[in-house]
């Protein structure tokens, strides 16, 4: 499915290559100002445009065709929709007969009996991340005053991450990425034990980024070379804050008053400008073919803000479990 919360029931919809991408926010809390130029910095910070990124730009002027009403929301379901103004599906009019190797091409053919949409991987293509970032710009507004912000912190094993994603670029090839992400002022108590900890909840979430491929929270797998009297962070005082946070502001699934801090690894893409060999389906004969259309040669470079998206989707979901939303949305004038 492409839906995921509890109280804060985000769904995802839309084609790479469809009318529009959007998102159905349901069970925003009525009174939080919104409008859609709400949505335009986290949408701008998605947008290609940089070495290494794909040369399709979208304008991603975000619509909201529901449930806000003179600049606030109504409790109502929001829908955002964003329109696919720079499609170009004729680049991806072989792609049924030679699924791309590495991407959901063929599986999703398999799974859907043929009916998916094959133009730039359909439902599964990372255009719909805007979706995400639209949903997640209101999710981060709701649960001020955590803040979330997340960097690339290397591609294809370089520091510099633009210089190896030009690199690759140019060499029709792609390369993949870590993104380090660290959300600061999480109250404590979020998230429970086993199934609902607040780790399994967010890798859920995060590992539905189209393209990701693992998470590892504070020292992650780095911890498996270190001594216990190493990796037990020193509680510092009764709120639960610590001198060190290997961890990474979890503990038994609950959130324990430091940042939360993850890190995760982002494959490369699928879509390389080189010749490969991806079968054809007609003939089950492999042909050589050189994969058209505009794609990213680093994917990592724009997985920051949608990873801060999900993120905030995944803790105002919590918030609102835990009644913990700290912003007061005030009641309109006369009403009681
Ligand atoms: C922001 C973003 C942009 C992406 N751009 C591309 C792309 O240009 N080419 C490509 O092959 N995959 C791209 N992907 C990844 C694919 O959507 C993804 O690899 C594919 O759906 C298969 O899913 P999986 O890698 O999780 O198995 C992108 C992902 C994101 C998050």
């Amino acid at each position: 499915m492409s839906s995921i919360g509890r109280l804060l029931r985000v769904s995802i919809l839309g084609e790479s290559h469809g009318t529009c991408v959007g998102a159905l926010v349901d069970g925003c809390p009525a009174g939080l100002p919104l409008e859609e130029a709400d949505l335009a910095a986290d949408l701008a910070r998605r947008r290609a445009g940089a070495p290494g990124t794909t040369a399709r730009i979208e304008p991603d002027v975000p619509r909201i065709a529901s449930g806000v009403f003179e600049g606030r929301t109504t409790g109502a379901p929001i829908l955002i929709l964003i329109g696919n103004e720079a499609a170009r599906p004729a680049d991806y009019e072989g792609l049924s007969r030679t699924p791309r190797p590495g991407h959901a091409d063929l599986a999703a053919r398999l799974k859907y009996g043929g009916h998916a949409d094959p133009r730039g991987g359909g439902h599964f293509s990372g255009r719909l991340t805007a979706a995400l970032v639209a949903a997640g710009a209101i999710a981060r507004r709701l649960i001020e005053p955590v803040e979330i912000s997340a960097r690339v912190t290397q591609a294809g094993g370089d520091a510099d991450a633009h210089a190896a994603a030009r690199a690759a670029a140019d060499d029709r090839d792609s390369i993949g990425g870590i993104v380090e992400c660290t959300a600061r002022n999480v109250p404590a108590g979020l998230g429970g034990p086993l199934f609902d900890g607040v780790e399994p909840l967010l890798a859920h979430a995060l590992l539905s980024i189209p393209g990701i491929k693992g998470i590892e929270f504070g020292a992650g797998f780095a911890a498996v070379r270190m001594r216990g009297s190493e990796h037990n962070d020193a509680i510092t005082g009764a709120g639960g804050r610590t001198a060190t946070n290997h961890a990474g502001g979890a503990n038994g699934g609950i959130t324990n008053g430091n940042p939360l801090v993850f890190r995760v690894a982002v494959r490369p893409a699928a879509s390389i400008g080189r010749p490969q060999a991806p079968v054809a389906l007609s003939t089950g004969a492999g042909a050589v073919v050189t994969i058209g259309g505009r794609h990213d040669a680093c994917i990592a470079l724009r997985v920051p803000v949608v990873a801060e998206a999900v993120t905030a989707i995944v803790l105002a979901d919590l918030m609102l479990i835990e009644g913990r939303l700290a912003r007061v949305l005030s009641r309109k004038e006369g009403s009681k």
